[in-house]
């Protein structure tokens, strides 16, 4: 790996390693060429070159974002020539005089298009067959050495579901960790909740019941992506936690039951939360795709769904496609079964992994669960700047 320090700085803070070296450069149709040494080429738009410029005076070199207006440049500009320079930084001469500019080859090699988009998900979809338990780390260690905190957060991305044990019982420990992440988004149940029994609840969860499987605050316009549950006690019987990965749910009715999973893709059910202080509301379909048809997200209560006002017909096919939907989520096939032991604190994505639990027997000891709610960009965030101060370290 070469030496970072003497290329040109990049328009962000990330780290651009150079693993493979530019060969050949050349201008075509005022784009950018560039062949790799592993016989890979990829191509740059000159807008793309031009407002990502780090030589020229128009990226701030302190927040490193640009400050030019799409239409500050020339409709025509174009990369005229360009060369290798020594340890493969590109130097690319414009039209219109525009001066000279220079690029990193890892930079450019990161984000170069080779004729195809690359995969970037690394999710790994699960029944109970292959893990029957989450992921599973030491928290005392996770605690004190960051590159154990980055294996659970890289698991907890990558499953949905990743568990902390071993942790002391300490008032505080769960904001703590969970602000090590990011910032905590708050809720209708405060800050931070306790899973305990109410007189006069406001949830299901707030009872000895057993909770079906089920995603939190289907009732936001986006649902709260992460929630932590430490449990810092618990002497009763029953009360497994059951956890399923929607994701490989619906991969597999899109391959099994494919009339179905569309209708789960396509019709919106509105959800509401039954409470006497607040009166929340989201519509929206149970399986979420993103526009490269990728399953994004789960909107799947049973308890918190509103009435489908909805022609017949509609009515029809979508009770269908979601009872066939709640076949799979309650089929043990894809349930992790596991009590909940004093010290361990389990994350999950709660936009992918259902959660329900066994009810309990309320008069057989006590049971202390806290939880929090935070967002998946936050986890994301601190994956890439976890792996940043960590890769700087083993290389300097
Ligand atoms: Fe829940």
């Amino acid at each position: 790996m070469k030496d970072l320090d003497q290329y040109p700085i990049t328009p962000d803070f990330d780290l651009w390693p150079v693993e493979v070296m530019p060969q050949a450069v050349r201008s075509e149709n005022g784009a950018l060429w560039v062949e790799w040494s592993d016989g890979k080429v990829s191509q740059y738009h000159p807008f793309l070159l031009a407002e990502n410029d780090p030589t020229s005076d128009t990226l701030h070199p302190l927040s490193r974002e640009t400050t030019l207006s799409p239409l500050d440049l020339p409709n025509d500009l174009q990369v005229v020539s360009a060369d290798i320079e020594s340890e493969g930084t590109i130097e690319v001469q414009w039209s219109h005089d525009r001066r000279p500019s220079r690029f990193h080859p890892g930079w450019l090699r990161g984000n170069g298009w080779f004729g195809e988009a690359t995969e970037q998900s690394t999710e790994v979809l699960w029944t109970a067959k292959e893990h029957p338990e989450p992921p599973t780390f030491d928290g005392p260690q996770a605690l004190v050495d960051q590159a154990v905190f980055l294996s659970w957060l890289t698991a907890l991305r990558d499953y949905g579901v990743a568990r902390l044990e071993n942790l002391p019982n300490e008032d505080g420990l769960l904001m703590q960790v969970v602000e090590q992440i990011g910032p905590i988004r708050e809720s209708n149940f405060g800050r931070m909740y306790t899973l305990e029994i109410k007189d006069d609840p406001d949830s299901n969860a707030f009872t000895s019941d057993a909770l079906m499987q089920h995603i939190d605050m289907p009732t936001r316009e986006c649902p709260h992506g992460l929630q932590f549950l430490f449990c810092r006690d618990n002497a009763t019987i029953g009360g497994e936690g059951i956890y399923a990965d929607a994701y490989r749910i619906a991969a597999d009715l899109a391959a099994e039951e494919p009339e179905h999973f569309e209708a789960l893709c396509e019709i919106e059910w509105t959800y509401n939360n039954r409470s006497k202080t607040t009166s929340y509301k989201a519509t929206g379909p149970v399986i979420e795709r993103n526009a490269r048809g990728h399953i994004s997200g789960i909107r799947y209560n049973t308890w918190l769904r509103a009435p489908l006002v909805a022609s017949l017909e509609v009515q029809d096919r979508a009770y269908r496609s979601y009872r066939a939907f709640a076949a799979r989520a309650q089929d043990q096939t894809y349930q992790m079964k596991f009590a909940y032991r004093p010290g361990d604190l389990l994350a999950f994505d709660n936009r992918r992994a259902l959660h329900g639990r066994n009810g309990y027997d309320a008069q057989g000891g006590t049971r202390f669960i806290e939880g929090i709610y935070s967002d998946r960009d936050d986890l994301h965030s601190a994956i890439r700047s976890l792996e940043r101060t960590l890769s700087k370290e083993t290389t300097s």
